[in-house]
């Protein structure tokens, strides 16, 4: 059933890029700078290298190989290995049903910001309050929510993925290119350099059980895994391709996108509020408010501004259609009705479910679980509980169940050799589940009250 039409990828580069592409959104570009603002600059930055080459690298290995062992994506992979384990598929589909519809509301604020510029009004985008009276408003968060979505599904129906991700190919170097450029200028403006210090040097004192536990949810979700998705790409991969090498540039890539984002927006953040707590916290809207004040005071920074948020767009879409296709693909798979139908379902869903994370920043403020408004609830709830959790039972998985040699000797086909095998097999045995639940652990205690570090 779930294995038939497995086109496979031609070749390891198209693996990697079609993974990346997924891996490659506003994860990196409206995350993780946020993040890094919030948790100390540096401090989080060595954490998240350190995670993303020891958890990170592990995670992605093992779920490609599965992926690729088995030919199924998660559902069905993890019934093939072991029934009592099939759960663990269907927990990975529910993180991405509960990520789609509020990753929909900031890709409609990304398309709210592109064509803001590309029609002239890059001015408006910098005043003093516009990114807050826009998010909490109504009727226009909505309508470009629905603009995202309806666009999203296009894509996803026409089946024109392949085109989409050709695109990408092209423009995620402009990206990264574009990034660079926004840096260097950011770089030089005044009182940046000491943003710059405080964005890569790790001072001790900001080390606290959050900020592991929220670089490791920032690990899971810029890199989609534990969600299935690594599966599903890994199924698609060819057995005669380098697993190993391929995860390792998967990472890279990901990676510095990140790190050039943040590089972009934490020295700039801090040169223009001097450092001030508040505007380090300011969260989800960072990227919003900092960027847009950089490219008014940039020359030719209105055009710049225009092509830096058509490329977010991009990024932020491949990732909505991964995602939006994960769940239309179970539904496909269990229910056999037809593409449009699913996607139209899919579509609706996410854009009914969305409407609660946009109204969380006006109208529904008041509703605030755990203090935290909607779509940072539902953002908390994915990212730092169900996909530390679905990592951990994927650590177990592997390492007590399947048992890393057979995940090496997925790896080890066609005369590669897996160079880091004994490194994997400590990680995914010892330090990784350990890891993971002691950093879960110390974050719920610290959520109770009962300590905290
Ligand atoms: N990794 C994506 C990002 O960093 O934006 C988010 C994501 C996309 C997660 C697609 C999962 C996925 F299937």
């Amino acid at each position: 059933m779930e294995t038939t039409n497995r086109v496979g990828f031609s070749s390891k580069i198209g693996f990697v890029l079609a993974a990346a592409a997924s891996a490659v959104g506003l994860g990196n570009i409206w995350r993780f700078p946020y993040l890094a603002a919030e948790y100390g600059g540096g401090t989080f930055l060595i954490v998240y290298l350190i995670l993303v080459v020891t958890f990170g690298f592990a995670i992605m290995i093992t779920e490609v190989a599965i992926g690729r062992k088995t030919g199924l994506s998660s559902i069905g992979a993890f019934r093939k290995l072991n029934r009592k384990f099939a759960f663990c598929g269907w927990l990975g589909l529910l993180i991405p049903v509960i990520i789609t519809p509020y990753y929909s509301v900031i890709g409609g604020w990304v398309a709210k910001y592109m064509v803001t510029y590309l029609t002239g009004h890059g001015s408006d985008a910098a005043s003093d309050g516009f990114f807050g009276s826009y998010i909490g408003g109504v009727g226009q968060p909505i309508f470009w929510l629905l603009i995202f979505v309806v666009v999203t599904c296009i894509v996803v129906v026409a089946g024109v993925q392949k085109g989409i991700e050709k695109a990408s190919v092209i423009l995620m170097p402009i990206l990264i290119a574009l990034c660079i450029v926004i840096s260097i200028y950011g770089l030089t403006q005044p009182g940046a350099l000491d943003g710059f210090v405080y964005y890569v040097k790790p001072v001790l004192s900001k080390f606290s059980g959050k900020l592991v536990l929220a670089a490791l949810g920032q690990l899971f979700y810029s890199m989609s895994l534990a969600m299935g998705i690594m599966i599903t790409y890994g199924s698609y991969m060819k057995k005669e391709n380098n697993l190993e090498s391929s995860v390792r540039m998967i990472e890279v890539f990901d990676t510095l996108v990140a790190f050039l984002a943040g590089l972009m927006i934490v020295p700039s953040v801090f040169a223009f509020s001097g450092g001030n707590e508040e505007a380090m916290n300011s969260g989800p809207g960072l990227m919003f408010v900092t960027l847009p004040s950089v490219f008014e005071s940039m020359p030719g920074g209105h055009i710049v501004g225009g092509l830096f948020f058509v490329l977010v767009f991009f990024a932020a879409l491949t990732s909505a259609i991964s995602l939006t296709e994960t769940i239309a693909s179970v539904i496909m798979d269990k229910l056999h009705w037809r593409r449009s139908q699913t996607v139209l379902l899919v579509g609706i869903f996410v854009f009914v479910v969305g409407i609660p994370s946009s109204l969380g920043f006006g109208v529904w403020s008041h509703v605030a679980p755990l203090g935290m408004d909607l779509l940072t609830f539902f953002d908390f709830i994915s990212n730092s509980i169900m996909m530390p959790v679905l990592a951990f039972l994927t650590c177990i998985f592997a390492a007590y169940v399947l048992k890393p040699k057979e995940i090496i000797a997925e790896v080890e086909q066609f005369g590669v050799t897996f160079k880091a095998k004994k490194f994997y097999s400590v990680m995914i045995r010892f330090v990784a589940p350990v890891g993971i639940v002691a950093i879960l652990i110390s974050s719920v205690m610290a959520g109770l009250g009962v300590f905290s570090w």
